[in-house]
Parts: C-alpha cells; sequence; structure tokens
C-alpha cells in the first residue's frame, strides 16, 4: 500500500524522457559537431511527441576522447558545446515548455585532464593522491591484479612519475574516482548540488553501480565469466550506501528524478537501487535484453539473437521489480548500443512496421520509456564501408584486440560494424538538404545518405509516420493508468514469433501482441484470458501498425511485424 501511495504521487512515472546526444543531434554554429543552441532550436519537435523530460548527455569540460564521459571541468561547459548562457537558455526554454532537464553525471571516473587528477599524479603526498585509485605494481612489476577494461586491454595505468599504477574501468584517460575518500563523496555532492541550484530537475548517474570497489582488489579465477574482475565492484559492498547519501544530501532535498545506469546488474540489486522506500535513486537502466545476441556473454562474438531470451529477460525484470516494488527505465536504443531496428526486426523492407512494433512493446510495458535521438524516426543502422569510419574509442580498440586474436581484417571490421557504439552516433536526420540539416559545415562522422527518404520533417508531416505513433504512444501513457500501475501477464508460450502480454487493473487490462518476423503468424490466447475477455464489457484497438484493424478474439493471424495494443474494460 505504501509503495502504490508513492508511485501515484511520482509524476514521471507517466512520463517518456528523450536522450540527446549533443555531439550528433544539431549544429548551429557549422562547427561539424552538434551544440547546446542546436538542442534548444529543436525543443518543439521534441515537445510535439509529448516528451515532458530531456536527459542531455555531458557537455562539461573534456577532451572528448570518450564523448564527454571523460569530464575535466564538472563546472563548466566545453566550448564545443556552447557556453553557461546557452546552458542557462536551455534550461530557461524548456521550463517554459513545462519541461524538464535531466543531465548526465559521470562519477565513477574523471579525466586525468581533471586538475584533481593532474594534482594527484604530481606526488604521492599531494592532498589530491587520495581522489583516486593507486596502487603499487605486482612482483613482476606489472599491474596489482588481473582486471581488465571495459575497452579492452588491463585497467591499470602505470604512473612512470610515482612509481604506481591507478584504476582505469574505462579507456585510460578516465581514472576511477576512489568514494572511499570522503572528501570524494563531498566533491559530489557539491558538484550535484551546483547543476539541482541551476534549475536541473534530473540526473542520470552514469555507470553509478561500479562505484564501490572491493578494497582486497583480489585477482580474478575467472570461475564466473567473463572473469574481467567485475565481480569484484559492481554493486559493490557500499554501493547503496554511497547512493543514500547522494539522495538524502542531493536528491531529496532538491526533489531530482534520478536514473542509474547500473552495468552488469541484477534483479535484487535493482529492486534496491529503485524501491521508494530505499531512497536511493527513481529508476534503473539494466542491459540484460540487449545481451541476447552475444554468445556466453561475448559482446565481440556474434550470433543472431535468442527471440525467446529477449522475451523471458524482459519478462522476469517486469515481474521481478513489479514484486519488488521497483521501477524500470524502458529502452531498446541508447548512445552505447546499435539500433534495435536493425538487431531485432526489419531495418528494410518493414522499416515502418518494425519500427512501430518496437515502439508499442516497449511502451506498453511497466517503467519510464527512453526515446533515443533518431529512435522516434526509424533511423536504422549505417552500411560502414570501412575501418576508418568509426570514430568511438571502443571501436577502435577492439578492432585491433580483435586483429591480435586472429580475426581477418574483413572479420574484425564485420564484427565491428555489427556492434559498434557508433551505430547510434551519426548525425540526427533532420531534412532532405545537404547533410540532413544537421550541420552546414563538416560532420564529425559520417551522415546517414538515407536522409532524403528517412528524415525528421518528413514525418512531422506524416499522421500516419512513426514518430506520429510514438505520440499516440507517449499520450496513451498519460490517459491510462493500467499503462502505469498494471500488472504484467506474458500470454505467449514460447511462441516462436510472438511476444504477446497483457497489463491488468481492477477496471481495465492491456493487451499487446508483437509478431517478430516476416512471416503471417498464428496466436491464440490463452483459455483462461479468452474466458476473462467474452465477459469485457468493451475491447478497443488503441493502436497498431497495419491498415488492418484486427479484432482481440482467441485466435487470430498477426501480419509479419504486426504489432497491436487493445484496450479491455472489465464489466
Ligand atoms: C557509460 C556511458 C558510456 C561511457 C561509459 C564510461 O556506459 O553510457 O558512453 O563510455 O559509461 O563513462
Amino acid at each position: 500500500m505504501q509503495m502504490q501511495r508513492n508511485q501515484s504521487q511520482d509524476w514521471w512515472r507517466t512520463s517518456t524522457v528523450y536522450q540527446v546526444y549533443p555531439k550528433s543531434f544539431n549544429d548551429t554554429t557549422g562547427s561539424g559537431t552538434g551544440d547546446i543552441r542546436g538542442l534548444t532550436e529543436k525543443l518543439d519537435y521534441i515537445k510535439g511527441l509529448g516528451i515532458d523530460i530531456v536527459w542531455l548527455q555531458p557537455v562539461y569540460v573534456s577532451p572528448q576522447n570518450d564523448n564527454g564521459y571523460d569530464v575535466a571541468d564538472y563546472y563548466n561547459i566545453d566550448p564545443a558545446y556552447g557556453t553557461m548562457e546557452d546552458f542557462d537558455e536551455l534550461v530557461h526554454e524548456l521550463k517554459k515548455r513545462n519541461m524538464h532537464l535531466m543531465i548526465d553525471i559521470v562519477v565513477n571516473h574523471s579525466s586525468t585532464e581533471h586538475h584533481w587528477f593532474k594534482e594527484a599524479r604530481s606526488s604521492r603526498d599531494n592532498p589530491y593522491r587520495d581522489y583516486y585509485i593507486w596502487k603499487d605494481p605486482a612482483e613482476d612489476g606489472g599491474p596489482p591484479n588481473n582486471w581488465q577494461s571495459k575497452f579492452g586491454g588491463p585497467a591499470w595505468q602505470f604512473d612512470e612519475g610515482t612509481g604506481q599504477y591507478f584504476l582505469t574501468l574505462f579507456d585510460k584517460t578516465q581514472a576511477d574516482l576512489n568514494w572511499e575518500n570522503e572528501k570524494v563523496r563531498q566533491e559530489v555532492v557539491d558538484l550535484l548540488t551546483f547543476w539541482a541550484k541551476k534549475g536541473v530537475d534530473g540526473f542520470r548517474m552514469d555507470v553509478i553501480n561500479l562505484i564501490s570497489k572491493d578494497q582486497c582488489f583480489p585477482n580474478d579465477d575467472g570461475s564466473i565469466p567473463p572473469g574481467d574482475g567485475r565481480k569484484f565492484y559492481t554493486d559493490g559492498p557500499r554501493v547503496h550506501e554511497y547512493v543514500k547519501e547522494l539522495n538524502e544530501k542531493v536528491f531529496r532535498p532538491y526533489n531530482i528524478i534520478t536514473v542509474g545506469e547500473m552495468s552488469s546488474t541484477t534483479l535484487a540489486h535493482c529492486i534496491r537501487y529503485s524501491n521508494p522506500e530505499e531512497h536511493e535513486f527513481s529508476m534503473t537502466f539494466n542491459f540484460h535484453h540487449l545481451k541476447v545476441d552475444y554468445p556466453n556473454g561475448q559482446k565481440w562474438e556474434l550470433k543472431p539473437y535468442d527471440f525467446e531470451e529477449l522475451k523471458t529477460v524482459l519478462s522476469d525484470w517486469q515481474i521481478g521489480m513489479q514484486e519488488g516494488g521497483g521501477w524500470n527505465a524502458l529502452f531498446w536504443n541508447n548512445h552505447d548500443q546499435p539500433r534495435a531496428l536493425t538487431r531485432f526486426t526489419d531495418d528494410d523492407e518493414y522499416r515502418i512496421e518494425s519500427a512501430k512494433l518496437l515502439a508499442t512493446t516497449l511502451h506498453g510495458l511497466q517503467g519510464t520509456p527512453y526515446v533515443y535521438q533518431g529512435e522516434e524516426i526509424g533511423m536504422p543502422d549505417p552500411k560502414w564501408k570501412d575501418i576508418s569510419e568509426f570514430r568511438d574509442i571502443e571501436s577502435r580498440n577492439m578492432y585491433d584486440i580483435l586483429l591480435k586474436r586472429g580475426k581477418t581484417p574483413e572479420e574484425a571490421a564485420h564484427i565491428v560494424s555489427v556492434r559498434s557504439r557508433d551505430n547510434s552516433r551519426l548525425p540526427m536526420l533532420w531534412d532532405d538538404s545537404d547533410q540532413a540539416g544537421f550541420t552546414s559545415g563538416t560532420p564529425w562522422i559520417k551522415i546517414d545518405e538515407r536522409y532524403p527518404h528517412i528524415n525528421a520533417k518528413a514525418q512531422v508531416e506524416d499522421d500516419d509516420s512513426i514518430y506520429h505513433h510514438y505520440r499516440k504512444l507517449i499520450e496513451l501513457r498519460k490517459e491510462l493508468p493500467v499503462l502505469i500501475d498494471g500488472k504484467y501477464i506474458r500470454l505467449d508460450e514460447s511462441h516462436p514469433q510472438i511476444y504477446a502480454y497483457a497489463r491488468i487493473n481492477e477496471e481495465e487490462s492491456i493487451v499487446v501482441i508483437s509478431n517478430f518476423s516476416k512471416e503471417e503468424a498464428t496466436f491464440e490466447l490463452p483459455e483462461w484470458f479468452s474466458v476473462g475477455l467474452s465477459r469485457a464489457s468493451r475491447v478497443k484497438l488503441l493502436i497498431g501498425n497495419t491498415d488492418e484493424e484486427p479484432v482481440l478474439s482467441k485466435r487470430m493471424n498477426i501480419q509479419p511485424y504486426g504489432s497491436y495494443m487493445w484496450l479491455i474494460k472489465n464489466s
């Protein structure tokens, strides 16, 4: 009961968040990279979708080795993105439209260009030394343990000047902060407070479940795959304590919406992170549904995705979070993932149906949906021609590592083209003018050449477009409480083509049926459900993606990539 009361007070549970990758969103200066004013210029477009929260990815001063996730100054805007005045104007323009700003907070690590790190590396006695994680070399002079960086290679970098290694779980220029140090935690509280006072309403907390490391820093014996050390710092010993501290000192006093990005996490931890009674985050991202095409958990190997596993993972998280009182951040896409449209559906012949199917399937689930720029117009992965087209540090590192592992250049390039984070980082396709309306200069990364027929302008003008499909789904979430509180029940039993589920509360139910294949499918509702359906007072198709308007019935034929949502009023 307590939880239900809390949930209805949380306005953001009916919201949809729009994710902006500023570098690729809209360039107003001709520099070839997007900027803050470019976002401000497009707020009406975003508002037109019915969005009320915009997540802006890092625009702080940064050497941009990891596109801003390597922060060199948490209090200033990188000139590549504009100025603090531009930022203030963005906040102001959002508020005018009754929209909210969520910013990205990257505090598991800072850039090695940050002045804290420069001080820390200057001598072992420097007061900032303990802001980072330093260890003596192992006996053979090598790294202190066998932990691996998420971007490939050892997780430790040797500092010649002071003769010790420092920890870097991501790029070698992203040094992990030492959260055991109270001063570091105070710095984080201070910087969060600074942005909260500027009128920011939300924080997306980058890889926040990695901040507490096992202080013994043990070697990973490889008994649990992938054996790269992650079990010693993922959802680590003091993480909940640290998050509670941030909640008490900043999130609660400033009424901030928070989403934690949880790397390789568990359901049990995500319940703790996001159940309101725990006073930690509003909601969590997890990535298990986006690993169903990783053979044995290996991202840099390929296999066709396992549809049954995808449905099982989504369902387990729906049921588990619901039972535990947690709250999911729902998403198919972000700046770190290839586009789901290419990955799970047909991005060519059935591109429009597929994009709508993914949208309907996700927006019917419990949680707060996130739409990543370009998703709402059905942007697919690009066609890569050459390895030199990639910009992402992880993709470049992994190409070299794959070659070292014995792949041919063709094989390595193919794997990178399927897995690269750059797949979703191409500029937004605004219209059919030069460079898709993104820039008047030379874009920092290539532009998808399909912009004459895939672009935002054309879709805003076409009532039947993917954009308007998203708009309707976003509106439905505001209108129908069952989409927020309805109990999730899966309706298909291992069907090879269909994913079907219901959301049920006392007054009404929702049914979503989606055919994830290019063959027509036959689907039968479970007996118990059809009995209830025959007693319902009214059944209405809310949204679909084909010309036909199928009647919800015990046995149905579902068209290729057909996807529908019905509302059932209980008598
Ligand atoms: C998160 C970000 C990703 C970044 C990494 C390191 O996973 O989404 O883009 O590279 O953290 O900060």
